[in-house]
C-alpha cells in the first residue's frame, strides 16, 4: 500500500506531513501512544526568508513557521545539511486574536528561526511536535553574487478562485529560486482568517495541480509588499486604515510574513491603526520588530537588488525622509540589476486605477539610481510599458494623502527603439503591472485594442507596447550575468510575451547610479 509520504512525493509534494486534513482548513496530528494531543493546526509548516538584507556568506537565516489554536505543545525543529539534520533551532510562540470569519479561536503563531547559515546550500528541515515528526522538508539559502536566479512574480491573487491555485501551480513548474509577490496576496482585509483559508492552502497545497494550488511556500522563499488588502477599514474620512475593531486579526502581513527588517524603523507613514488599545497591544507583541520595519525593506538575491516598498494611499512619496532612505538603500548596493516592487502602478493605462499616480513623484530618483525594472500590481492585468523616462510637472496630487486622485502630470520621454529582442537595451525604467495573479481580473476588451492603451491626460503618450486582460498570468525572471529575460506565463501554461534586457557589464549601472 501507498504510504502517504510515496504518495506526496510522488504527486510532487517535497514535505512529509503527519497533519490530517480536517474540514474547515484544519490539520491534525496523529493521537499520541501517550501524553497529550497536541492543538490543531491552521496553517501546516512554511518557509520565509527572514531578516537579512544583504548577501553574507555564513550569516543566511530562514523561518520555518506554523499556525495551531490555542494549546500546550513541545515542538522542535531540527536542520542541517542532509537528513541526518544535527542542529535544531528554538521554537517561538506568539499569540494572535480570533477572526471573525473562521472558527472563532484565537491562534497560536509558531515559528523557528534558523540562522548563521552559508549561501548557496540546500538545508533539510523537520517539524517535530510532542515527540512525534510533523513535517520534512528542504530549502535553498539564497545564490550568491555571480549566479544565475530564477524568480516569479505576480500580484493580485488568494480569494479561494481556482485561477490562484492555477497560478500557483505554474509558478512551482517554473521552480523558482523565490516568488516576489506585488501586493494584496490575499482578500479581502489581510486577516489571519483569510491567510488560514485562501493563502495558505493554495501555494502550501500538499499535491501541485492545476486546479489544487502546489506545495510551495514549505520550499520557496515568498517575498511580498504591503498593499491595499492588507490594510483593509475606513477612518472617518475614508482613508484606509487597519481597523482591529472590526478585525481582532488584522494586519496578518506583519505576523504571518517574516521578511528582511533592514527597513526604516520609524517609517514617515506607518500604517494607520484603529481599535481598542488592547487588540493593537496584542497585535504589536505578535508582530515585534516587524511593525512597522517591514513595510519597507530590501534585499539581495544573486546579481539582482530589490528595493520593496509601501505604496498605499496612506503614503506620501514627496516625504523627505521615505527618499533618503530610498536613494541610501539603492546607492550602498552594488548589484548588477535593480528591481524596485511596490502595489501600486506609476503607469497604467487601464481604468480601474488609472488616476493613483502617486509612485511617479519618485521617478526621477529611481533614473538617478539606475532602477532597470518596477514591478506592480492593483490592476488586475498584465501591462508592459516601453522603457520610460519621466520628469513630473510639479508633485501633481501626490502628496493628497488618503485619495484615489493622485495625478502626476509630466514629461514622457518614451524608448520606441527597445523591442526586448532585435533591441535589448532599454533607455528608460520597464514598468511592469503583473497583476493578474488570480482575482477577477480588469478592463476586459483591452488585450487586442492597442488604441485604448493611451490616456488624454497623458497627453496619449503610447508608452504601454503589450497588455493582456483575458486570461489570469505570471511574470518569469531569469537573471543570468548581463541578460535578464522576462516571461509572462497565463493560466494553462502558455507563454504570452517574452522580452530580453541586457547590458554591456556592471559598470554602466554603477556609472547611471552616479548619474552619468
Ligand atoms: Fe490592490
Amino acid at each position: 500500500m501507498l504510504s502517504r509520504r510515496d504518495f506526496l512525493r510522488s504527486a510532487g509534494g517535497i514535505t512529509l506531513l503527519a497533519l490530517n486534513p480536517l474540514d474547515d482548513g484544519l490539520f491534525a496530528a496523529p493521537a499520541p501512544a501517550a501524553g497529550p494531543r497536541l492543538p490543531l493546526f491552521t496553517v501546516v509548516p512554511y518557509i520565509q526568508p527572514g531578516p537579512r538584507s544583504r548577501l553574507q556568506a555564513g550569516d543566511e537565516s530562514m523561518v520555518v513557521a506554523w499556525q495551531t489554536l490555542e494549546g500546550a505543545a513541545d515542538f522542535t525543529v531540527d536542520f542541517g545539511s542532509s537528513e541526518r539534520y544535527g542542529r535544531s533551532a528554538p521554537c517561538a510562540r506568539a499569540p494572535r486574536a480570533s477572526g471573525r470569519g473562521g472558527d472563532g479561536e484565537p491562534r497560536l503563531n509558531w515559528t523557528a528561526a534558523i540562522d548563521g547559515l552559508p549561501l548557496a546550500q540546500q538545508i533539510f528541515y523537520r517539524v517535530r511536535g510532542n515527540g512525534a515528526t510533523l513535517a520534512e522538508g528542504y530549502f535553498t539559502t539564497r545564490q550568491p553574487r555571480g549566479r544565475p536566479i530564477r524568480f516569479v512574480s505576480f500580484g493580485d491573487n488568494s480569494y479561494g478562485d481556482l485561477s490562484d491555485r492555477a497560478i500557483a501551480f505554474h509558478t512551482y513548474q517554473q521552480h523558482p529560486d523565490f516568488v516576489m509577490n506585488c501586493g494584496d496576496n490575499v482578500y479581502e482585509s489581510g486577516t489571519d482568517d483569510e491567510y488560514q483559508r485562501y493563502f495558505f492552502p493554495v501555494y502550501n497545497a500538499d499535491v501541485a495541480g492545476e486546479r489544487l494550488g502546489a506545495p510551495l511556500l514549505r520550499s520557496v522563499p515568498f517575498y511580498t509588499v504591503i498593499a491595499n488588502h492588507d490594510v483593509q477599514g475606513k477612518d472617518e474620512r475614508g482613508n484606509e486604515i487597519a481597523d482591529f475593531g472590526r478585525n481582532p486579526d488584522a494586519l496578518a502581513y506583519y505576523t504571518a510574513m517574516h521578511l528582511p527588517l533592514n527597513g526604516p524603523e520609524a517609517p514617515g507613514f506607518p500604517t494607520p491603526m484603529m481599535g481598542p488599545a488592547g487588540r493593537i497591544d496584542r497585535f504589536r507583541a505578535c508582530a515585534g520588530a516587524r511593525f512597522p520595519r517591514m513595510a519597507n525593506y530590501s534585499f539581495d538575491y544573486g546579481d539582482a537588488h530589490f528595493l520593496c516598498l509601501d505604496s498605499n494611499r496612506y503614503i506620501d512619496p514627496n516625504g523627505a525622509a521615505l527618499r533618503t532612505w530610498i536613494a541610501g538603500d539603492l546607492t550602498a548596493t552594488d548589484a548588477t540589476w535593480k528591481f524596485v516592487v511596490f502595489h501600486h502602478p506609476p503607469f497604467n493605462v487601464g481604468d480601474e486605477h488609472y488616476t493613483v499616480q502617486h509612485m511617479r513623484v519618485l521617478s526621477p530618483l529611481f533614473e538617478a539610481h539606475g532602477v532597470d525594472l518596477v514591478l506592480s500590481g492593483h490592476e488586475h492585468n498584465y501591462q508592459r510599458p516601453r522603457p520610460i523616462r519621466f520628469k513630473p510637472s510639479g508633485a501633481g496630487k501626490s502628496a493628497d494623502v488618503g485619495g484615489k486622485d493622485r495625478r502626476v502630470p509630466g514629461e514622457f520621454t518614451v524608448d520606441r527603439a527597445f523591442d526586448g529582442q532585435s533591441n535589448t537595451r532599454p533607455d528608460g525604467i520597464l514598468y511592469i503591472v503583473t497583476g493578474a495573479g488570480g482575482k477577477h481580473l480588469y478592463d476586459a476588451g483591452f488585450t487586442d485594442t492597442p488604441s485604448r492603451w493611451t490616456h488624454a491626460d497623458d497627453g496619449d503618450v503610447e508608452y504601454v507596447a503589450k497588455m493582456v486582460t483575458d486570461r489570469h498570468s505570471l511574470s518569469v525572471f531569469d537573471v543570468d550575468g548581463a541578460r535578464l529575460t522576462m516571461t509572462q506565463i497565463d493560466e494553462a501554461g502558455r507563454e504570452i510575451d517574452r522580452i530580453v534586457v541586457t547590458k554591456t557589464s556592471k559598470r554602466i549601472s554603477s556609472a547611471a547610479a552616479r548619474g552619468e
